[in-house]
């Protein structure tokens, strides 16, 4: 394992780090629920590339890179299969994005959660971190081994909102803040996330094939607080400095975390291809 500089945003450099980039016109802020936009179609994404050269390509998560047009949609940019939400900050047990509909000065709340282009219901009351571990580890069960796999795990955690079943609260009861409370026991529900995906390549015996990066979309993640309030209660430091913005500081320098059995990616290098 290697610490680096190297993002998964490099990796799937053109995958999520197109929000983030000039050409595309995305770079001035996240897509909003109601905004008619997404990566250009004329981007050829990373998935689409794997696919041309044999991989079985899955996606399970957060995409977040448009959905006005079916075009698209992940299962249109790539990807085999889809399981997720398309936007970003939605309820973890509802699976509902709530926004404000500016031009009826209305607040509308409508369920965010697909399995493949079809709207996935009755997953209300369930974390959305388990049913997306559950969708991989599936994935990878009846993966046929001789066959290369993609797959792209973009889980909820951690990021707003505040939200964690009871039992990964008690370990850290000792924590005053309650905002402090709640990361703490998001992170380590993700971190048994990880464990379980990582489990299932070993015991499916795809682990020493495997090429496994764990990286973020952000350093310190945008939560807002209980009482509403921004910044974070996460801490990007060192690697955040003070004063830097969203895409300076919380996206451009992240950590991340390579498995590569391959020895495909040195340390000490650096890529300025974003
Ligand atoms: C929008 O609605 C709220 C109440 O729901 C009201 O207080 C506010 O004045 C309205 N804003 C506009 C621009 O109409
Ligand atoms: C990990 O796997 C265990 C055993 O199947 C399960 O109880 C637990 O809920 C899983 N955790 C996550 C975060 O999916
Ligand atoms: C993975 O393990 C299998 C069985 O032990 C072995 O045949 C294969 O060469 C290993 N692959 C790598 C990349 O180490």
């Amino acid at each position: 394992m290697n610490g680096c500089t190297l993002t998964l945003e490099h990796f799937l450099m053109e995958l999520a780090i197109l929000t983030l980039k000039i050409h595309t016109g995305l770079q001035h802020q996240i897509i909003w629920p109601c905004q008619p936009s997404c990566v250009p179609l004329d981007e050829k994404l990373l998935p689409q590339l794997l696919k041309e050269a044999g991989y079985t390509t899955h996606m399970v998560g957060k995409w977040h890179l448009g959905m006005y047009r079916k075009e698209c949609l992940p299962t249109r940019r790539g990807f085999d299969t889809y399981f997720g939400y398309l936007l970003g900050s939605e309820d973890y047990y509802s699976h509902e994005r709530c926004t404000l509909i500016n031009a009826l000065n209305v607040t509308r709340c409508a369920l965010d959660f697909r399995d493949g282009e079809e709207v996935a219901t009755g997953y209300e009351n369930m974390y959305s971190t388990n049913i997306f571990t559950q969708r991989a580890t599936a994935l990878i069960t009846n993966h046929p081994p001789e066959k290369p796999l993609f797959l792209y795990l973009a889980l909820q955690s951690v990021h707003e909102p505040l939200q964690v079943p009871e039992e990964y609260l008690k370990p850290y009861d000792f924590i005053q803040d309650k905002n402090r409370h709640y990361y703490a026991g998001m992170v380590s529900l993700m971190d048994e996330a990880v464990g379980n995906v990582t489990a299932a390549l070993k015991s499916h015996g795809l682990w020493n094939n495997t090429v496994f990066i764990f990286s973020t979309e952000l350093l310190s993640v945008l939560v807002v607080a209980f009482d509403g309030a921004i910044p974070s209660v996460g801490n990007g430091m060192p690697l955040q400095r003070a004063g830097e913005n969203v895409v300076h500081g919380r996206s451009a320098h992240v950590t991340c975390i390579v498995v590569d059995p391959y020895g495909l990616f040195a340390t000490g290098q650096v890529h300025d291809s974003i």
